[in-house]
């Protein structure tokens, strides 16, 4: 349960309210390639204009340490916040400063103002008291709803809540709401699919993965590492050198576990290799966890070793089809599943619309998430490369819940604190 009050637990009528949003948004060439923060922050902005609030907008984009030059300026999210809610929607040059506190106090109720990137300004993330007072000036009420940013401690997560009542967003209470009933309370069977490229992001949620989850599968260029420390060749494939024992670590827990309870942990059996990440250079499907059985039963005649070997030069782009099947079936058998990371490389694109050459183990999870095998559990995805990727095969209409939060769902994940949510009221 949310135990912070949020814009439904207090008087927001005729106020100013400062909102924090995450607006932290893919760019490409200036153009915005993914609006799935912009529209998740509307619910809050039309509560707030339902109460004829004067909303002053402060967000982040991109980790631009000052104001190098006007690449992250956050104007083409005012522009699409504008075309979203067909309202005018004011842009502020700066944050702070003469010019901006003239914007503010000229603000009318049910008027927006979106002030520039926060992180123009090393004080945000420093989190300097004075920098929070500033961008707290002209407000009655700070509401917290930017989830993605929380577990930050800076101005706009932390500092301003020292000089206006703070209170939560309604995206912001609805993601730690339901991330932590899943955590805490999932209906069982639960399977968790943990992939992407880093494990050191991914190991406190590993770990209570481990403790927690009925079925655990790692894929994407982080189980490479998995299967290095576990002995295998895995030739050019990505890997983080630096974390092998930790893998190692992590695999001996699974498996005292494994011996404990009824835990199904799973690190892929085979995949899909190639020379390199591009659409046009030939891929194999290796079996690397097969040659022993072929070896001992020798039907229908011994294949070579080769087959079942990753070359010196290739590199595992995805999870193979048999891993990916034993994954659907774990799928099929769970309520709830937790998916934090793409289990290849899912930026390849194929010829014609058609699935990248490296995306089918994905795809393969999604479809299975979505219930195309028969059974469709309670879905709880997060991650940035995750959610942008359902999206952009536009197929986030069936899951139950996309996080917009990163690294911060990883940290609600794993049972942290989050120092943005920490700052807000608590409930009476
Ligand atoms: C995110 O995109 O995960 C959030 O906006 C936080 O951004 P940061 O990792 O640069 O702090």
């Amino acid at each position: 349960m949310f135990l912070k009050k949020t814009v439904r637990d207090i008087d927001l009528e005729n106020k100013t309210i400062l909102l924090r949003t995450d607006y932290n948004v893919p760019l490409i060439d200036d153009k915005i390639s993914d609006d799935y923060r912009i529209k998740q922050s509307l619910e809050t902005i039309n509560y707030l204009l339902s109460k004829n609030c004067k909303i002053i907008i402060i967000a982040h984009l991109g980790r631009p340490k000052g104001r190098v030059n006007d690449k992250l300026s956050l104007f083409p999210v005012a522009k699409r916040l504008q075309e979203i809610l067909s309202k005018n929607v004011q842009f502020g040059i700066d944050c702070v400063g003469p010019k901006i506190d003239q914007l503010k106090s000229n603000l009318k109720p049910r008027e927006i103002l979106l002030l520039e990137n926060l992180r123009f300004h090393p004080e945000e993330e420093n989190n300097d008291l004075e920098f929070g007072k500033a961008l707290s000036s002209y407000a009655d009420i700070f509401v917290q709803d930017g989830f993605g940013v929380v577990h930050r401690a800076h101005a706009s997560t932390s500092a301003v809540s020292q000089f206006l009542p703070s209170v939560a967003g309604l995206l912001l209470a609805k993601e730690v709401d339901t991330i932590t009933n899943v955590m805490d309370d999932p209906k069982r069977p639960l399977c968790a699919v943990i992939g992407g490229a880093k494990i050191v992001d991914k190991i406190e949620v590993i770990q209570r993965f481990i403790d927690n989850a009925d079925f655990l599968v790692l894929g994407g260029a982080m189980s490479n590492t998995f299967l290095k420390a576990q002995g295998h060749d895995i030739g050019e494939s990505l890997y983080d050198k630096d974390e092998l024992k930790l893998a190692r670590d992590l695999i001996q827990k699974a498996q005292a576990e494994q011996q404990r309870r009824n835990f199904v942990f799973l690190i892929p059996f085979d995949g899909v290799v190639s020379k390199d990440p591009k659409e046009n250079i030939p891929t194999r499907i290796v079996d690397w966890s097969s040659y022993v059985i072929a070896d001992i039963e020798n039907y229908p005649k011994k294949p070579p070793r080769e087959d079942f070997q990753i070359k010196k030069d290739e590199k595992i782009l995805d999870i193979g089809p048999f891993s990916g099947a034993f994954i659907a079936g774990g799928v099929q058998l769970s309520n709830t599943v937790v998916w934090n990371g793409v289990l290849g490389v899912t930026e390849v694109k194929g010829y014609h619309n058609q699935i990248g050459p490296y995306a089918h183990g994905t795809d393969l999870l999604i479809q299975a998430i979505l219930g195309d095998f028969g059974n469709k559990p309670f879905s709880l995805v997060g991650g940035g490369d995750t959610v942008g990727y359902i999206m952009e095969r536009g197929l986030s209409e069936g899951f139950n819940h996309l996080s917009t939060g990163g690294g911060a769902s990883l940290e609600l994940m794993a049972g942290h604190k989050l120092p943005g949510v920490e700052a807000l009221l608590n409930k009476d």
